[in-house]
């Protein structure tokens, strides 16, 4: 019934979208030529392309350095592309001030992606939703008076000054212009909404803004799921359709599966939908983020972990997907008040790449195997999903698995699976499968094939290892190589599974390692038949026609790498097939970039976390020199050409500071109860009106801290009463989830809410010990988490106001108060170019610019121990430290702040992170789960002078401490990437 709706309504759109054709025909990015696409896939000058992308976000990541330093672990994961979005509210934190330099700065982020081969999905919105706060809009917008991500011309024109320059910096890194860029997604999951929704004049309008800044790629699209809006039904200049999926949701327990929620569908909705379109996931879930008092990341990476993926991704490509990114490829930091108020400060997301940039995540190693598959199979490009209605116990006759076929011209792919996807126990099958030597029931050297608990393989027949036909193998093809006579495929499977593969030809074979009965042979079909059992010893058969076949167990694989080179042409295709599958295998551990081999030379770039023996597979036979990470490396070639060596890990001499015995300053930051304290330079709450939509005023002025231009972090009021003795004050905040307050009567407390997960606003009464006659300041400290999102279009949800939304003193009337308030400083005019609009919020301390290197701390009160001495009263305290880190050179090593988790529960503190000025961590003791920061290299100066500032508001009476905070180095890797600060 839903659906009916849509399409009665899409239907009305695509009356719109032709008359709108008409009139214009500058959309289809006809002016380039460089990226096409069919129903199949795209194709960058002519040559198909299997999309695979992470997506990265740089905005959290304000290390610039370090980016490339990604790049190349995505492309070490057999990725080709990345996604990122562009949050808006980092850049034009004031209407019509756009800027994006420094850390937000683009061009290092398209330089360092071209350097590494890979290929950009630019999304710059303008609403990304993206858990950041306001879902990307900046904080001036909740003072439009209109529903946003609509026609409206005052949301249009407050989104132009962006989208044109945005679309102008994106539109010069376009592959027309040699950049990276080859696809662009206006909008973001423009999937629900409020009448005329879906409104094609509004998404074209978005479009025609990017094309008129600039951008000639194809668009596309991410539906939040299959709806089929603006799909190419219409005129050819609609976006390439493309859809979301988050099948696992988010924040569930860890070990439940949820059931029904494997789309089996999405193929054929496809092909009713936008047939003639590459299918396109541009989200599929890769992790999860994690709400305030959520489980934490590693249970997030581990529920959409290898079992997931197996399961899940398979599924799509049984679809035959081409297009496919995983949200979020790379973990990253909600710094500087930058997210959402669901999410706390890690933004790690369990994705495979860690927010500290590791790649031990076993979610790393099952994509590499996944995507190395697909991309060195050119057949699936263009082979054809058959429709999986009847699934269950096609090809097997076992009715409790599931067989989806993906057809090609020769080429076949099927992907199996439990019919009852959650199901954790093993099932034995035989499959017979269509080959060109007719239907084939395998195995046929005896036993059976198991497929165990969530599990999902992919089988093929004829496939093509460079000439030589692999007739079938229900093995999973890890890659292949064609170096001239001598052909290698790696193929691999679960820890004990039997498998079956048939190498066409009659020639013989031989074992040249593993025991020797490791593998039965037989002749059938024309065709080598082998059977192994998958095991970490490894088994090599050498086959007359020169072709060599690891057989491999699963995490056995994960330790072979084959990397696809950038060409050395500046805007050239990335991903060459032909180069890619004859570049050398390497058998390494944590992580292989490049290999090059240049006059018998091999030059090998990895990172190491232990001594690790590596192989080199492919390599010319008279290679004189072997060269590891700039260093000239011993090794051994055997008769079968493989380079083997040793490199050699040296553990680090590392000394960080320790915090608890390092001098600390200790400054108070809360001066505003303080009697003789002048508010007179702060903003006076006079707005009688308020242009937020979301909500009505029940004050006599606004109190909403968007209104006076305050978008970020603490923020405070102050008003003032000559008491008749012992008044209530009724207060009614609101802070988005996990917030708090505090108030004071001059500087007596009176009282806090400590926040809770689900508490997004407060009621609360207080009894002041206020003495009639005598004059007040009330003071009010509240804790804003950023603006909610904006999902819906047409909504203003992201508005949903911030501050004091009502109050009450007995015996007085409202308008008998008057109030000021201040936040960060400046507000929307914020002073600090450098970290952006968001990164300061309205702590005494940051107002003053005190969070920043350079602070006059020698003049404050000297502290024992700094957050570890804490407060006895409720207060806000600003403790700081200078130290220098001398970091070892040739490590990639992360540091960290941890804090101790408090035993003391009675207590609450919230604490805030500054390293060298950019807030790189919100502490909640009370509500957690985050104890660990993760602070980059480029933030750290890990050759010099680091300036450490640590708030610590205490909630309630006792105030309160940091058991312990702890900077931790680690994990260590020695790492080949050079440039990396700043
Ligand atoms: C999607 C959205 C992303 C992100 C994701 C959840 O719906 O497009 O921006 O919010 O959900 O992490």
């Amino acid at each position: 019934m839903i659906l009916k709706i849509i399409f009665a309504a899409f239907s009305v759109a695509c009356i719109f979208v032709q008359q709108l054709a008409a009139l214009d025909t500058s959309l289809g990015g006809g002016s380039q030529d460089i990226v096409t696409w069919d129903k199949h896939s795209i194709m960058v000058r002519g040559q198909r392309v299997i999309f695979f992308s992470g997506e990265f976000h740089p905005f959290r990541l304000p290390a610039p350095g370090l980016w490339l330093d990604v790049f190349q672990k995505i492309k070490a994961m057999g990725f080709n592309g990345v996604s990122f979005y562009v949050n808006w509210a980092l850049l034009e934190g004031k209407e019509g001030d756009f800027t994006a330099e420094g850390v937000f700065a683009l061009e290092p982020f398209f330089e360092a992606a071209k350097t590494a081969g890979i290929y950009l999905l630019a999304r710059p919105g303008p609403y990304i939703n993206a858990e950041v706060s306001g879902g990307g809009f900046p904080g001036w917008l909740s003072r439009l008076p209109t529903g946003l991500r609509t026609r409206n011309s005052t949301y249009m024109d407050a989104t132009q000054n962006y989208v044109s320059n945005i679309g102008g910096i994106i539109a010069k890194a376009q592959i027309t212009n040699g950049g990276p860029v080859i696809l662009v997604q206006p909008e973001n999951e423009y999937s629900s909404g409020d009448p005329p929704f879906p409104d094609p004049v509004y998404f074209r309008a978005v479009e025609q803004q990017y094309r008129d800044a600039g951008i000639v790629v194809p668009f596309i699209s991410n539906d939040n799921s299959p709806h089929g809006f603006f799909y190419d039904q219409g005129p050819p200049e609609w976006p390439i359709y493309g859809h979301d999926s988050y099948p696992m949701g988010f924040n569930d327990d860890i070990s439940e599966w949820p059931v029904d929620a494997l789309p089996t569908n999405y193929g054929d909705l496809h092909e009713e939908m936008a047939p003639n379109t590459p299918y396109s996931v541009i989200e599929c879930q890769g992790g999860s983020w994690d709400p305030w008092g959520g489980y934490g990341y590693n249970k997030t990476a581990a529920r959409q972990g290898p079992e997931y993926q197996r399961v899940f991704f398979k599924n799509f490509y049984s679809f035959g997907v081409t297009i496919f990114n995983i949200y979020m490829g790379v973990g990253g930091t909600n710094w500087g008040n930058m997210g959402y108020p669901e999410g706390y400060t890690s933004y790690d997301y369990g994705a495979p790449i860690t927010e500290m940039r590791t790649v031990e995540r076993e979610n790393f190693s099952e994509l590499k195997l996944q995507a190395m598959f697909l991309q060195s199979s050119p057949a699936y490009a263009t082979a054809i999903p058959q429709n999986n209605t009847h699934a269950n116990g096609s090809y097997t006759g076992n009715l409790n698995i599931a067989t989806t076929a993906v057809l090609g011209n020769r080429t076949n792919f099927f992907v199996l699976r439990h019919a009852d996807y959650t199901d954790t126990s093993t099932a034995k099958y035989h499959v017979t499968l269509p080959t060109s030597k007719g239907n084939i029931t395998i195995p046929q050297l005896g036993g059976s094939l198991s497929l165990v608990g969530r599990d999902s393989k992919l089988h093929v027949t004829d496939y093509d290892v460079g000439g030589i036909n692999l007739l079938y193998s229900t093995a999973e093809i890890f890659t292949w190589r064609n170096f001239g006579n001598h052909h290698i495929l790696v193929v691999y499977g679960g820890p004990g599974e039997t498998h079956e593969l048939a190498i066409q030809g009659s020639g013989t074979t031989r074992i040249v390692e593993g025991p020797q009965n490791s593998v039965k042979f037989d002749k059938k079909q024309d065709s080598t038949i082998m059977q192994y059992t998958a095991s970490d010893q490894r088994t090599i058969v050498e086959l007359s026609n020169g072709l060599y076949i690891y057989l491999l167990d699963r995490y056995s694989a994960y330790n072979y790498w084959s990397i696809d080179l950038p060409s050395d042409t500046v805007s050239g295709n990335y991903t060459n097939t032909t180069t890619f599958l004859s570049t050398p295998i390497v058998k390494a551990g944590y992580l292989v970039r490049s290999i090059k081999v240049t006059d018998k030379t091999i030059n090998l770039l990895g990172d190491f976390n232990s001594t690790t023996e590596i192989e080199i597979i492919g390599a010319d036979n008279d290679i004189s020199t072997l060269v590891v990470n700039n260093e000239p490396t011993e090794f051994q070639q055997d008769s079968h050409g493989v380079i083997k060596a040793t490199v050699n890990f040296k553990g680090p001499d590392i000394s960080l500071p320790v915090l608890s015995e390092i001098s600390w300053k200790v400054l108070d930051t809360l001066p505003e109860i303080q009697k003789d304290y002048d508010d007179s330079r702060w903003m006076k709450a006079s707005l009688s009106r308020s242009n937020n939509t979301e909500r009505n005023l029940s004050t006599p002025m606004s109190l909403y801290a968007s209104d006076y231009g305050f978008h970020s972090g603490y923020i405070l009021y102050r008003t003032n009463f000559t008491s008749n003795g012992g008044e209530s004050l009724h207060l009614e905040t609101q802070g988005g989830s996990a917030y708090g307050h505090s108030v004071w009567l001059n500087d007596t407390f009176v009282g806090s809410f400590s926040g809770e997960i689900t508490a997004y606003s407060w009621n609360q009464t207080f009894g002041l010990p206020a003495k009639k006659g005598q004059r007040y300041t009330i003071t009010v400290l509240i804790d804003q988490m950023g603006y909610e999102e904006n999902g819906s279009a047409g909504s203003s949800d992201m508005k949903t106001p911030r501050g004091i939304l009502n109050y009450s003193l007995s015996g007085f009337k409202q308008s008998d108060l008057s109030w000021k308030m201040t936040g960060n400083l400046g507000g929307e005019s914020y002073r600090d170019r450098i970290r952006g609009p968001l990164n300061e919020g309205g702590l005494f301390a940051e107002r003053q610019g005190y969070h920043l290197p350079g602070a006059p701390i020698s003049s404050w009160k000297n502290s024992n121990l700094g957050p570890m001495e804490g407060l006895r009263e409720p207060g806000v305290a600003f403790y700081a430290t200078t130290f220098k880190l001398d970091m070892p050179t040739g490590y990639d090593i992360p540091i960290s702040l941890s804090f101790a988790n408090n035993t003391d529960t009675t207590s609450s503190i919230r604490c805030q992170v500054y390293v060298n000025g950019y807030q790189f961590g919100k502490w909640i003791h009370n509500i957690g789960p985050q104890d660990i920061f993760p602070v980059p290299e480029g933030i750290w100066d890990y050759h010099g002078e680091n300036y450490l500032a640590v708030s610590l508001w205490a909630l309630e009476k006792g105030g309160g401490k940091v058991e312990k905070l702890d900077l931790v180095a680690g994990p260590v890797v020695q790492s080949s990437y050079p440039g990396r600060s700043k």
